[in-house]
């Protein structure tokens, strides 16, 4: 099994990409739309089909990526029934179990954070995906959305608690850079929840937490009732529409070199190797790339054109990766590496000069 965990630090929220490394088929549980772009690369880049996103809860605090994963690589959208959302592609209960090829999720409802929780436990019961209801030392609010500390009590006991004591926990959320627990840990030393506190213990403390509601509560909770799906005139371009350029894990706008080829009048192309190393490289250049040298680009990213989206280049597509993020926290939005560098683009037996001076 392909297991990844990622983290969203603006809302110290946790999700699991699991594929099944036989069919190539993956899931991720829990994507936060923000993170559209980095989740997407690495499903791609695994090489990986994502065929269901997972939702243990209609979140109070991001917005699910759901919706963004369906409407670019296809993915049915999977919601608890309980949590009443529409745009759903599958509604489960408890019981239900979601599989590719050998993997094999089974369904628990664990309600008491919100009434639609649900936890995810892998078939050979060795890890398991709590969502908000038991959180590393922790567990989920109880204050809103249907929440409940005497169910929110039940659920653990009965269905996480009822794990075998090595049983890997993943919750939905950390604040303090934890990752993984297990049933024993969390049995032991989970303050709020461990074998010795009783229900009425549980109540008392979850009634006064006194917590603030979450900041994006008022926009996240509408939006996860419809799965992520943006409201119209409200949809974020999180692919640029000037080519076709992919998003790396690395965070890098990629652009292939035959478009580079076909396009190269509508672009500015920057090469960003050294001054005299041109000259002395025996790939040649690009006609008509300007030099700006890595070393000189931080000073001249003011003056750089805007007129036509820039494309950065490189023997190897290294140095022209960080040319083009520097470019890009300019404020540049249309600006991408050229994917594999010069050492690509001979290889595509694409023209290079030499033995001349390119443009400066
Ligand atoms: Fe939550």
């Amino acid at each position: 099994m392909i297991f990844r965990q990622l983290f969203d630090s603006a809302t110290s929220t946790l999700s699991y990409l699991l594929g099944d490394t036989h069919s190539g088929e993956a899931l991720l549980i829990d994507a936060v739309y923000e993170q559209h772009l980095r989740d997407a690369a690495l499903i791609r880049e695994l090489g990986l089909k994502l065929a269901y996103t997972l939702e243990t809860h209609v979140h109070a605090d991001h917005v699910t990526g759901a919706w963004l994963m369906k409407q670019a690589l296809g993915s049915k959208i999977v919601v608890a029934e309980a949590a009443r959302t529409s745009g759903a592609d599958w509604e489960l209960k408890a019981g239900d179990a979601v599989s590719l090829g050998d993997l094999r999720l089974e369904v628990r409802a664990t309600p008491g954070h919100t009434d639609g929780c649900l936890t995810f436990v892998c078939e050979e019961r060795d890890r398991a995906f709590t969502g908000d209801a038991l959180l590393i030392r922790g567990a989920g609010r109880t204050d809103f959305q249907g929440g409940s500390p005497q169910r929110l009590y039940q659920s653990v006991r009965e269905q996480i608690f009822s794990l075998d004591d090595s049983c890997l926990l993943y919750p939905g959320h950390d604040y303090a850079g934890r990752t993984v627990t297990t049933v024993w840990e969390e049995k032991t030393y989970n303050p709020r929840l461990n074998q010795e506190v009783r229900e009425e213990d549980f109540v008392g403390y979850m009634n006064h937490l006194g917590l603030p509601h979450p900041k994006k509560m008022d926009e996240a909770v509408p939006a996860n009732l419809q799965c992520g799906r943006p409201k119209s005139g409200q949809m974020q371009p999180f692919v640029p529409a000037w080519g076709p350029v992919v998003r790396t894990y690395a965070g890098v706008w990629q652009v292939e070199p035959e478009w580079v080829f076909a396009h190269r009048a509508q672009l500015t192309l920057i090469d960003v190797r050294e001054e005299g190393e041109i000259a002395a490289d025996p790939l040649g250049h690009v006609q008509g790339a300007e030099i700006v040298p890595l070393s000189k680009l931080r000073a001249a990213l003011s003056g750089l054109s805007k007129a036509h989206p820039i494309v950065t280049l490189c023997p190897a597509g290294a140095r022209s990766a960080m040319a083009a993020q520097l470019i890009e926290g300019s404020g540049i939005k249309e600006v991408a590496n050229l994917r594999g560098g010069l050492l690509a683009w001979r290889d595509l037996g694409l023209p290079l000069l030499r033995n001349a001076q390119p443009r400066q």
